[in-house]
């Protein structure tokens, strides 16, 4: 109900401004060096209301009991855990940054762990809570929502800190899923700032690093499935560098330049399946074509599948569109 969301809510406000002042402390060392070592500055840090997580069992939970929050209450949004003996913090030692609705409240937190001999996940998310819907949630949204309407482009990228290098940087566009892969209801959100009043227009990029081979296809499938690949594309650095590490690297430009190098989502596809055979034999080119073909039926617009058929043949140097062109409709 509408008092307990926000009783949650206001929770959420006390531990992020809990944990925000921790980051100041002495025992946030290794989480202003983490942040340091990322290209962050203080400020920036502020600017995302990065905090810090101490490591005891009952840092953050004494302190919001003080604030008249009960243990159930506590436990309810997801930022302490029943233990035997009572309930216990969810995030100890760790780097945290606040995720936030859309309005700007605070509903749950992304964190990282900064003791390598931490057996936990690199990151720990929120779990689902009344307030904290994962796949309804995305990181940065409150930042990015004027810029993705004006500009008309959305750029989502895979973690917390690529939002912060993107936005330092000047593409003030980019979001990020918390811990989940991007779906159907991310999609409804931007899709909804993307159009505005108007009924066309805008714009999908995907980054994702070069570990991401899963997310590729799982990508892939999504998009074939609803048919909205004119608008989506795809930009990643050949090296494998996400924004973070591009930005540490290559400074604020190379940021810009990724998205601005972006490919439409079924020409990155494509290429894909292609890459791995060799183009220098017939066979291998064949075998290229069997390969990316299903992708190119799977294109609904009879158009931009004619489209993309005819660069199909380009790109595996078959040198017979009409060949390539039967083989795709045989399977489409
Ligand atoms: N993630 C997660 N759980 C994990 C690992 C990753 O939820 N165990 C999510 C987080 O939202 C994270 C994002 O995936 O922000 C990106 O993860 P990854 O690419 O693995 O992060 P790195 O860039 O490798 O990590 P970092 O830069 O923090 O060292
Ligand atoms: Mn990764
Ligand atoms: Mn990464
Ligand atoms: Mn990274
Ligand atoms: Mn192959």
């Amino acid at each position: 109900e509408q008092g307990q969301r926000q009783r949650l809510i206001d929770a959420h406000k006390a531990a992020a401004e809990f944990y925000a002042e921790r980051l100041l402390t002495p025992g946030a060392q290794e989480g202003r060096r983490f942040l340091s070592e990322r290209g962050f500055s203080r400020a920036d840090a502020e600017r995302f209301g990065v905090g810090f997580a101490p490591p005891g069992w009952e840092s953050l939970t004494g302190h919001l009991r003080g604030k008249g929050f009960s243990d159930k209450e506590i436990i309810l949004a997801g930022l302490a855990s029943q233990g035997r003996r009572g309930p216990y913090d969810k995030f100890r030692n760790r780097l945290l940054w606040p995720v936030r609705e859309v309005t700007g409240e605070v509903v749950g937190f992304g964190a990282r762990k900064l003791d390598p001999d931490d057996d936990g996940p690199k990151y720990l998310n929120t779990q689902e809570t009344p307030i904290f819907k994962k796949s309804h949630l995305l990181y940065g949204l409150d930042l990015a929502k004027r810029d993705i309407s004006r500009e008309r482009q959305a750029v989502v990228v895979e973690g917390y800190t690529d939002v912060m290098a993107c936005h330092l940087a000047g593409v003030g566009t980019a979001v990020a899923t918390c811990g989940t892969s991007f779906g159907e209801e991310h999609l409804k959100i931007l899709r909804r700032m993307l159009l505005g009043r108007s009924k066309f227009g805008g714009e999908v990029v995907f980054t994702f690093d070069g570990d991401a081979a899963g997310q590729k296809a799982a990508l892939r499938a999504f998009a074939e499935e609803h048919g909205f690949v004119t608008e989506t594309f795809v930009a990643v650095q050949p090296d494998g560098l996400d924004p973070c590490d591009l930005r540490i690297q290559h400074g604020d430009a190379a940021i810009r330049d990724l998205v601005a190098a972006k490919k439409p989502l079924y020409e990155f596809a494509i290429r894909s399946e292609i890459e791995g055979h060799n183009l220098d034999t017939p066979e291998g080119r064949m075998a290229a074509l069997e390969a990316a073909a299903p992708i190119v039926a799977g294109i609904r617009n009879e158009g931009v599948r004619k489209f993309y058929g005819v660069s199909l043949d380009k790109w595996v140097g078959l040198m017979d569109e009409r060949f390539v062109l039967r083989r795709v409709n045989q399977l489409a």
